[in-house]
């Protein structure tokens, strides 16, 4: 058996034959003919996002292969331009590799800088702590009084605890060797762990958010509440599908539970290693962890399959709150430390929602409030004291800046993230400032809103040709091209953009971003409809996320995104998650209310109610730009 290994591994490694260098890292690997330039990426451990999860659809995993290139296959044939294929640009997940090849991965790995909002509310929350800290003298003298070693720690704590094994094993050494002062860390029920020496001041806790896209994580300290640290970094499971459909997908065809389940846990190490040692502080003093994030993430995170999630009647395999040892979930942290998981109400509203309600105070107000958190996913929550509902839009984030949007990206350096028309000229705003890569879901509805008010896009979306133009200022009309037969708007020219290609707003984007508005403008109207107010009655409306704060209140009103009689009470809330996160890290009544939330929530399924394809048409449109 083991030869016969050996001679496939030795087979294996022969057909190895064929070079492959990546520039500009200069990394060179050898891989088999046939292998797909995706594959020899991750061959290679290099990161890349496929934002459709390598299925050839979203144009967005562009490289230029300088030697070696392959004639392109019939999807790029069919999907991109022909001069960017003569050129020698190939997407490199449907691209295989048959001769030695050098491909420029145009940007350098790492070289993303994500616009991660992790700024958040700080809610006054009274410390209720999940765990204690408790000090025990040890007279080695009075221990051979006690029948066992158990019934001398438990009497000198004054407390009957029970003791987990770990601590069981470790019992008599720590007693032996320790001449002083033992640190007993516990649950009120249990003892977790045992610290020599008084160790009571170092009781630390991460509230960590997991977004389909980005992950969260503070620092922060449990006896005194305050924020120590805060750090974020890009979803890893991201190279496998920007959205959770991709996920599941990976997870039904290609077995991939366990990866992406190792992938999550190695990512929120990496964040609690950062964030302890920009604080200074070690990570065994990090005792208590609290995880939001939606149902696909949550389940993902336990290593619970989410499939089920994504098929009728999408009932998770659990709902309530759950609290596991971190070492059992592979987190570094203190030996005896606690991961809770903030509850999920349902499969589209996740802990994440219940974080946003708590941080949002949903629950507790008396005039109703619109929460709208669009990252990845659309959430849409109205509610007060009396009521909370609940309603998950199509995946929002994707549809304002994912794979449908030919130019779109996320909020990552090189994406433009605002445009103004002034005049006859066109400010871009590009994040870090460089030359523009593509544009990002912020940079997209303003781009649109101008477009309107120039005239350029009529009410129904269409990008009128140049001769129906009649008053657009300066230059704009010359930017008005033919993109696959269609009108589209160039925003940056290739010569002028960071890539060498152009960079366009096409009419099939527009007609994008006008499904995905009306789709989150129909959810808002039918929740509001369930309460029986119009928009101007609510108290306010609340942006969560990272979208909702680069989000310009204005051209989201321009583009029908957001009512525009409410223009002067939209808040910015910031990682409103995050922020309920922390609140349970550091509070047990703020656990208590979670869970309460989660029960009272009521989810309504926007895909199946009466009234939603009714009152979409409704919405497509943009209003007048006389009105605006
Ligand atoms: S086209 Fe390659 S990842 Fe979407």
């Amino acid at each position: 058996m083991i030869q016969i290994m050996f001679y496939l591994v030795r087979k294996e490694l022969a057909m190895k034959n064929i070079s492959v260098t990546f520039k500009p890292l200069e990394k060179k690997i050898m891989v088999t003919p046939g292998t797909s330039i995706k594959k020899a990426l991750e061959e290679a451990d290099l990161s890349f996002e496929f934002p459709c999860g390598g299925k050839g659809k979203c144009r967005k995993c562009f490289v230029l292969v300088m030697e070696g290139v392959e004639p392109p296959t019939l999807m790029e044939q069919k999907h991109c331009e022909k001069n960017l294929l003569e050129e020698g640009y190939r997407l490199a997940c449907v691209t295989k590799i048959y001769r030695d090849i050098i491909i420029d991965l145009i940007e350098e790995e790492g070289e993303t800088n994500h616009k991660i909002i992790h700024r958040c509310s700080s809610r006054e929350v009274e410390v209720d702590p999940h765990l204690f800290k408790k000090c025990v003298k040890i007279d080695k003298s009075v221990l051979k009084d006690y029948p066992s070693d158990y019934e001398f720690l438990i009497t000198s704590l004054g407390e009957r605890l029970g003791i987990n094994l770990n601590s069981l094993r470790r019992l008599d050494q720590v007693l032996q060797e320790t001449d002083d002062i033992i640190s007993v860390l516990t649950d009120g029920k249990e003892i977790l762990n045992l610290e020599e020496g008084d160790t009571r001041g170092n009781m630390l806790g991460v509230a960590v958010d997991i977004g389909t896209t980005t992950l969260a994580g503070y620092l922060m300290d449990l006896t005194s509440g305050q924020e120590l640290e805060v750090v974020s970094a890009l979803n890893p499971q991201s190279k496998y599908g920007c959205d959770i459909i991709s996920r599941v997908t990976y997870v039904e065809e290609e077995n991939g539970l366990g990866k992406l389940h190792k992938l999550i846990i190695e990512g929120i190490n990496n964040i609690i290693e950062k964030a302890a040692k920009k604080a200074g502080v070690s990570t065994e003093d990090i005792c208590f962890i609290t995880i939001t994030g939606n149902t696909f993430m949550h389940h993902l995170f336990l290593g619970v399959n989410p499939s089920p999630l994504a098929h009728y009647p999408n009932t998770p395999v659990i709902d309530r709150s759950l609290k596991f040892k971190g070492e059992e979930l592979g987190l570094k942290i203190n030996p005896g430390g606690i991961v809770c998981l903030i509850p999920v109400a349902c499969g589209f509203i996740g802990a994440d929602a219940i974080a946003v309600i708590m941080d949002t105070e949903l629950d507790r107000t008396d005039k109703i409030k619109l929460v709208l958190d669009i990252g990845t996913n659309g959430e849409i929550m109205v509610g007060c004291r009396e009521k909370v509902l609940a309603a998950c839009s199509a995946a929002a984030g994707p549809a304002f800046e994912g794979p449908q949007i030919s130019c779109g990206m996320r909020a990552v350096k090189g994406a433009i993230e605002g445009l103004k028309f002034r005049n006859s000229e066109m400010e871009i705003s590009v994040i870090g400032e460089g030359k523009a890569k593509g544009i990002c879901g912020s940079g997209l509805i303003d781009a649109v809103a101008g477009l309107i008010q120039q005239g350029i896009v009529d009410p129904g979306g269409r990008i009128l040709s140049p001769e129906e133009i009649k008053d657009s200022k300066g230059d704009f009309k010359k930017r008005i091209k033919k993109y696959q037969k269609n009108n589209a708007f160039l925003l940056v020219d290739g010569d002028a953009s960071y890539h060498g290609r152009p960079i366009y707003i096409t009419q099939k984007d527009i007609r994008e971003l006008q499904l995905a508005k009306a789709a989150l403008y129909t959810g808002i109207h039918i929740l509001l409809d369930s309460f029986k107010i119009k928009p101007g009655d609510l108290e306010g409306i609340y942006l969560a996320g990272t979208f909702g704060s680069y989000l310009n209140p204005e051209s989201a009103c321009a583009i029908g995104l957001l009512p525009f009689e409410l223009i002067d009470k939209i808040y910015v809330v910031g990682n409103a998650a995050g922020s309920g996160a922390k609140m349970v890290l550091l509070s047990r009544k703020e656990l208590k209310r979670a869970e309460s939330i989660s029960n009272i929530v009521e989810y309504v399924d926007l895909s199946s109610h009466s009234q939603f394809n009714t009152l979409l048409p409704q919405f497509l449109n943009f209003p007048d730009k006389d009105i605006i």
